[in-house]
């Protein structure tokens, strides 16, 4: 072989050996070691209490969070893990408090299916939930990541934040 074509040689190895390593890497590493990307800005007893309310209201009926989920229910409703960094908490307030939460977040959904109205709950009780789920942040890095893939899933381009600025 030519010194050139030993070069090309090397560096098809060089790939080869690298692409052979990464799906080892992968097999045994098949939860992404940056951590779970979800958290809470809350103290403990907080998340706590938001965790409770989240409970008793039956959110989980329809929603996941912690990837947690009532398993007989079906029902299409967004996962609310990192609601709070898409979210402010005077959005989730008014949306809480809306008669008809639909105006504010169309539906596509049978009404059976979509977000109930809480405006009948107390006061304080619309107050934290707003609170609790404006502290379910997500890291930047996961929601990146996740922009970038659903927007390529979505156009088939390649997602650059710079374009996307308005
Ligand atoms: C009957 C099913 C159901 C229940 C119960 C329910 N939701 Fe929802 N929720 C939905 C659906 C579906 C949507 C998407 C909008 C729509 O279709 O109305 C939604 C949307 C939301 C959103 C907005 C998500 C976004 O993308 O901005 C938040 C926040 C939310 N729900 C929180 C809650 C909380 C908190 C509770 C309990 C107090 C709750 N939901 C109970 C079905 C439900």
């Amino acid at each position: 072989m030519r010194s050139g074509d030993k070069l090309i040689a090397g560096l098809l190895g060089l790939v080869f050996v690298a692409a052979i390593g990464k799906g080892v890497y992968d097999a045994y590493h098949p939860i992404d070691d940056k951590g779970i990307p979800f958290y809470s800005t809350l103290s403990e007893a907080e998340q706590r209490k938001g965790a409770d309310l989240y409970r008793d209201l039956s959110c989980r009926n329809c929603h996941v969070i912690w990837a947690v989920k009532n398993v007989m229910e079906t029902v299409p409703a967004p996962s609310l893990d990192g609601i709070g960094s898409l979210r402010s908490e005077a959005w989730l307030y008014r949306y809480f408090s809306a008669k008809d939460p639909q105006t504010i977040l169309p539906t596509r959904l049978k009404k059976k299916y979509t977000q109930p109205s809480y405006a009948s709950l107390s006061e304080e009780k619309r107050r934290f939930l707003a609170k609790y789920f404006a502290s379910l942040k997500v890291k930047d890095w996961y929601l990146q990541k996740t922009k970038a893939a659903e927007y390529k899933k979505l156009t088939g381009n390649v997602y650059m934040q710079q374009t996307q600025a308005k």
